[in-house]
């Protein structure tokens, strides 16, 4: 699938649910927060369906998300199928980690770790903005530090071909902290990626006072590290830009969502929210309603197709959270 402005569609981000075993700010900033009904959200066959369609239209690589897509009952064997569809090449799956390291099946040992391994998941993304225990309870409103880090380990271990943490640059609370998180994922063997934060949530979190910029933070990073390098030709999925440390050789990443001018030029996603929605760009208030075109029991598979053919043909040429910024709309419900 291609767009008006050449963007080749290959990569579909699925959000399993809108529920969290953490609270963000900057996704989901309160406390008593109202998750979906379950009949609103996409049953499983309904997603899969959605991945098969997309598959024959071009869909090679899908990333599992939510929420937490490990709170979603029996996402595990969701997720096995997802990785049998035909033409879907590189599943991944994007958690906060906490869960990692849970028995996923209740008779077994088996971890959710090593079950996402043997389902056939080829990355894990974690999060981990901090490695204090005390800023990370602040953030995520959960004090579970430890089993973050514990996820990342036992992903690690488990083998998958890539594991990635993400980290949300925020002045005065992880600022400081750069260093010892490129550090931390080096020792551990994880891909690290600094993130401007996104005025995604309904949190008033993005303000001039706790931004900060991936230029900001590449400084702070190269006046301990030395000159980074930049790494043009090494990519993963998505849009961020690779470096690596002179001395260590260790690869670092910066996603510049809301300074880098060039950041939409490569895309090549669409979402799935959990609901059902289409969205062609995260950045805009654009979502299509699918959810409509799968129960509807008039329509089939053509429909489907052509459903995601319509949304891809209205998708922007690039992301509008500069002009546009507009809270209200929850991250967590959209897919991380
Ligand atoms: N800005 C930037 N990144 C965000 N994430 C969640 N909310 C935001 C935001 N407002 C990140 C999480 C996670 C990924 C799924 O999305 O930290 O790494
Ligand atoms: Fe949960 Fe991730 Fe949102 Fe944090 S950013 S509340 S871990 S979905």
């Amino acid at each position: 699938m291609e767009d008006k402005f050449g963007h080749l569609i290959s990569y579909l981000r699925i959000s399993v649910t809108d529920r969290c075993n953490e609270r963000c700010h900057y996704c989901l900033p309160h406390e008593n927060q109202e998750w979906l009904p379950r009949e609103e959200v996409l049953t499983y066959e309904e997603i899969l369906r959605v991945a098969k369609v997309g598959a024959d239209l071009g869909i090679s690589k899908v990333r599992v998300t939510g929420g937490e897509p490990l709170t979603r009952r029996n996402v595990l064997s969701f997720i096995s199928e997802l990785c049998s569809i035909d033409g879907i090449e590189d599943v991944g799956i994007s958690t906060n980690g906490t869960l990692l390291t849970r028995n996923a099946w209740p008779d077994s040992d088996e971890t959710n770790a090593t079950a996402l391994k043997r389902a056939g998941v080829r990355t894990v993304n974690i999060s981990l903005d901090t490695l204090d225990q005390e800023q990370y309870a602040k953030t995520t409103g959960r004090d579970y530090l430890q089993k973050a880090v514990d996820g990342i380990e036992a992903a690690v271990a488990a083998g998958f071909e890539k594991v990635k943490l993400n980290s949300v640059l925020m002045r005065h609370k992880n600022e400081h902290e750069l260093w010892n998180l490129i550090d931390f994922a080096r020792e551990k063997g994880a891909l690290i990626r600094f993130i401007e934060l996104m005025p995604v949530s309904s949190a008033e979190v993005l303000s001039e006072d706790n931004f900060l910029s991936t230029g900001e933070a590449k400084k702070l990073i190269e006046f301990k590290y030395g000159q980074l390098t930049p790494l043009p030709d090494f990519k993963t999925n998505g849009p961020a830009s690779y470096f690596q440390i002179p001395d260590t050789g260790q690869i670092i990443g910066f996603i510049g969502a809301m300074t880098n001018f060039h950041f939409c030029e490569t895309c090549n996603k669409l979402r799935l929210t959990c609901e059902g929605k289409l969205r062609p760009c995260l950045g805009s208030h654009l979502e299509f309603d699918m959810r409509d075109v799968l129960r509807n029991p008039g329509l089939n598979d053509d429909d489907v197709r052509k459903f995601f053919l319509e949304v891809v043909a209205r998708k922007p040429e690039q992301h509008d959270f500069r002009e546009n910024y507009q809270p209200g709309r929850r991250m967590i419900a959209i897919g991380g």
